[in-house]
């Protein structure tokens, strides 16, 4: 028999257990860690080949082009398995509501591709400009079929290079969908971009996103805060203390909102996640 799927709630997160803040504060080493052992053998390999190419040379003593080089593998590993725990809540918000013209944000790998419905989809637009991240992302875009490609078109700049965006066929007021999902933590100034985001969307389009937020309790919240610099750095600006859900629904302009969590979460996790849709007036 299937296992139920998990469900989204929208009262408060129930309180943690001892056991459960103090297991949650190993989330990030963890995860970093299987960052690290999917990323490091080939970064290894490419800082070798580096070694002997003048030109590259710099990069060998680089600890950016190291962070980079270990991501390239680790992070659509992690972002992979991200997935596997958060299918039914994204089905519940990117697969039950995206449609017609899609402009996804940050799309990564493209783990967020399975569950678009190509029959509910006019054009996906997926905008990622992480370099080494493309090849995992074209070759998911591939494995969906010609009937889905055809209709996708990668756009790989930063969302601050509006120029190119606009160069690229990424219009205001022509989407009927934004999506985010786990992005907003890793844009630099997020709040920048907000009204801009909305801008993309005709009147009655929707803004939908899934992603980890700030802590509503003040002790999780802390802790994400000591932890930030360092996993900032290794996630590549990540950072776990934005109220990502809340700035969207201050904005205003919208006609309906919804703000769910997961209802397994509890107080302690240092990743909280909202899933939420806003529909623009
Ligand atoms: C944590 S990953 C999430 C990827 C994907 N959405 C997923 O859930 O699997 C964050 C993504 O946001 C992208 N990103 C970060 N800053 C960005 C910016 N300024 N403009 C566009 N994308 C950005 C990164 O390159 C990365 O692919």
């Amino acid at each position: 028999m299937a296992p139920e799927p998990k469900k989204l709630h929208s009262g408060p997160a129930r309180r943690a257990t001892l056991l459960e803040r103090l297991t949650s504060l190993f989330q990030p080493i963890l995860m970093y860690t299987v960052v690290f052992t999917n990323g490091f053998i080939p970064a290894l390999i490419s800082q070798l080949h580096n070694l002997f190419n003048p030109s590259k040379l710099p990069l060998v003593f680089s600890p950016s082009a190291w962070r980079d080089a270990i991501l390239k593998d680790g992070m659509p590993v992690i972002l992979r398995e991200g997935d596997k725990l958060a299918k039914d809540y994204k089905q519940h918000i990117v697969g039950r509501y995206a449609s017609g013209k899609v402009f996804e944000l940050g799309a990564g790998s493209g783990e967020t591709l399975q569950y678009y419905d190509v029959n509910k989809i006019s054009s996906l637009y997926l905008i990622e400009p992480f370099e080494e991240l493309l090849p995992s992302l074209f070759a998911s875009i591939k494995s969906r079929g010609p009937g889905f490609e055809s209709k996708t078109k990668v756009v790989p700049v930063y969302v601050e290079n509006r120029g190119a965006l606009s160069d690229m066929g990424v219009q205001q007021g022509t989407f009927d969908t934004v999506v985010l999902v786990q992005v907003l933590c890793s844009i630099r100034d997020p709040g920048a971009h907000l009204a801009y985001l909305q801008s993309l969307l005709k009147p009655g389009g929707q803004l939908l996103i899934f992603e980890h937020v700030a802590s509503k309790n003040s002790l999780t919240l802390l802790f994400q805060r000591l932890i930030n610099p360092v996993w900032s750095y290794l996630a590549r600006g990540c950072r776990l203390d934005r109220h990502s859900a809340d700035v969207i629904l201050q904005l205003g302009g919208w006609s309906h909102s919804e703000i769910l969590r997961p209802e397994e979460e509890h107080d302690g996790a240092l990743f909280p996640r909202a899933a939420a849709r806003f529909v623009k007036a």
